[in-house]
């Protein structure tokens, strides 16, 4: 970031404003504190502390927060971090201080960066008025307070040094144990990875959360609307996905949930094209997989599509391959049994397995071959906070779960790639919903939108 301009005046003014509103749209405060007290259950007794995303050191980086942090908090704010105290009724040991301890949540907010905060826009620290009700967080503290607290936590009862939960891979975190380590003149064990305990939280997703989701279905749907009136031959693959990004925003959506991908010919059988550099040319296929992301809730969308507006007899036959595949993993579905993504197609139960054998009996390549080999990913994935939201697969898909179904041909001797993809959600009832049921899934369906 770039804090090099005198900001001397701006500093005075800051100083006396009350933090700007966070745009995204946020759901009650009791829901994020029950994700928090699932997450303290699961620690049996232990302790988890996780950090806020820090600030993008790029200038054309946007913030995004850490999307366990904003699981848990739906706060959007960066340096952040929580402590989340699991309760315990285990009983003294003999010669330990060690005792019952209730569920305990804490939010600690850095110390206000006056400078940094004239180019990033005012935020929040623990003297702010009324800033508990703001984070909806039980306990606000400075920063500084943290690894005090954690020094007693440990000194107290020292089990708890083995049962302290992180985020894999963060800085902060591992100095955070060193500098404990010091404070109490003894080793500090390895934390555990707190993502694991938070991806069984995720993987069912609340009201509030399918309402999110919604939304940025409907967001998304009207870009690949958008998406299909617009593509032409002669048309650029950059001024696609700029059409798209311009309905993203219109919804109030943040930003891509993804490198968007328009693969035109070619392009179009590299599965994660973004280069997005050439072309539309007369009788190409075009792949388009882009979607957006509205209140850090990700949509995940892929439509195949007729530069001209008319599918050739062949990428017809393909397309309705495609189609029949994501078809037959509907009608195989059945909820807490059936499962995503298994790369082998090895699990009976797996969806992959339905999708792949239907694409593997249908329509042939050029060379008399069936197309099987021509698929080359998991037929899907969780999608959430992140657009591949986290879950072990393959997994066992419940109601509240949300995932997609993109089967794929891809073709490159015929310069031909198909994918369809739409977004699930499992109902209560086991039914499987289509949040991208407004959107054209048929050859004819598309052609119709492209004529529009
Ligand atoms: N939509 C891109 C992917 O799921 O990999
Ligand atoms: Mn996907």
């Amino acid at each position: 970031m770039k804090t090099v301009r005198l900001v001397a005046p701006v500093l005075f003014l800051l100083a006396f404003t009350f933090p700007a509103s966070q745009a995204l749209e946020k759901q009650p405060a009791s829901d994020y504190h029950a994700r928090r007290i699932a997450l303290g259950n699961a620690l049996h007794g232990g302790v988890a502390i996780l950090f806020a995303a820090e600030e993008p050191v790029l200038d054309f980086d946007p913030y995004r927060q850490d999307s366990d942090f904003y699981y848990l908090t739906g706060w959007n704010e960066p340096g952040a971090a929580l402590l989340i105290i699991g309760p315990t009724s285990e009983p003294e040991r003999p010669g330990q201080a060690a005792h019952a301890r209730d569920y305990k949540e804490i939010l600690f907010l850095p110390t206000r960066n006056l400078r940094t905060e004239a180019y990033t826009g005012a935020k929040m620290d623990a003297a702010t008025p009324d800033v508990t009700r703001a984070t909806g967080v039980d306990n606000v503290e400075p920063m500084a307070n943290l690894a005090s607290d954690l020094n007693k936590l440990v000194a107290d009862d020292r089990r708890v040094a083995f049962n302290v939960w992180m985020q894999p891979g963060v800085k902060a975190a591992e100095s955070l144990l060193g500098y404990t380590a010091a404070t109490l003149g003894s080793s500090m064990p390895a934390s555990h990875d707190v993502t694991t305990l938070t991806m069984p939280l995720r993987e069912v997703k609340d009201a509030g959360e399918i309402d999110l989701l919604k939304k940025v279905s409907t967001a998304s749907i009207a870009a690949q609307r958008e998406m299909m009136r617009s593509v032409k031959p002669g048309v650029t693959e950059r001024t696609i996905a700029g059409k798209m990004t311009a309905v993203w925003y219109e919804h109030g959506c943040e930003r891509p949930s993804y490198a968007p991908i328009v693969g035109t010919g070619i392009n179009s059988t590299t599965l994660h094209y973004s280069a997005n550099s050439a072309t539309i040319a007369e009788g190409d296929v075009v792949v388009v997989d882009a979607a957006c992301e509205y209140s850090m809730y990700a949509s995940d969308i892929t439509r195949t599509v007729p530069a001209n507006g008319h599918f050739t007899a062949r990428q017809r036959e393909i397309y309705n391959v495609v189609l029949g595949a994501q078809k037959a993993a509907i009608d195989a579905f059945v909820a807490g049994k059936s499962k995503i993504n298994d790369f082998y197609h090895r699990d009976p139960d797996s969806l992959d397995v339905a999708a792949y054998n239907y694409i593997n009996t249908h329509s042939k390549d050029l060379h008399s071959q069936p197309l099987g080999k021509y698929w080359l990913h998991g037929l899907g994935h969780m999608v959430g906070i992140d657009v591949h939201d986290p879950a072990q697969y393959p997994a066992v898909l419940k109601p509240g779960m949300v995932f997609t179904i993109e089967p794929g041909v891809y073709i490159p001797e015929e310069k031909l790639g198909v994918r369809i993809e739409c977004d699930f959600l499992v109902l209560p009832d086991g039914k499987l919903l289509d949040l991208d049921a407004d959107l054209p899934h048929t050859a004819e369906e598309v052609e119709a939108a492209m004529h529009k």
